[in-house]
């Protein structure tokens, strides 16, 4: 059994290997977002690994998609595509749902504004 600390709350979740940290958190009903259920389509579940990266799975294709090559230099993982391996603790950042939301409507607006302006222009 592995266990998951949350900072800023500090709450602690009980985590088994195979488990994706998505799991872990939905099944402790902690908000987290998500669009495409745990497939790696969304990229709304990021999280951030600030401790004990090495008790969880490496870094997949899918997440260098979606989060950069710098995802492993930052700690940044898809939590649907992050999976516990053995026995540790993971210290996990997690964002505030309606900030993935707000950020997610911001860059809507950003694209919505950049194709108006791209289309006035011709
Ligand atoms: S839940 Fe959609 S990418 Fe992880």
């Amino acid at each position: 059994m592995s266990k998951v600390v949350l900072t800023g709350s500090g709450r602690e979740l009980e985590a088994c290997t195979g488990q994706s940290l998505l799991a872990v958190l939905q099944e402790a009903d902690h908000p987290v977002a998500t669009s495409c259920g745990g497939v790696a389509t969304c990229a709304l579940c990021r999280v951030t690994v600030k401790q004990g990266k090495e008790h969880l799975s490496p870094v997949n294709e899918d997440e260098i998609t979606h989060l950069g090559s710098v995802a492993k230099i930052l700690g940044l993982r898809l939590a649907c595509q992050a999976i516990v391996r053995g026995e540790g603790t993971v210290v996990l950042e997690v964002p505030e749902v309606e900030d993935v939301a707000a950020k997610k409507a911001e860059k809507a607006a950003r694209l919505r504004q950049a194709r108006a302006q791209g289309s006035g222009r011709r």
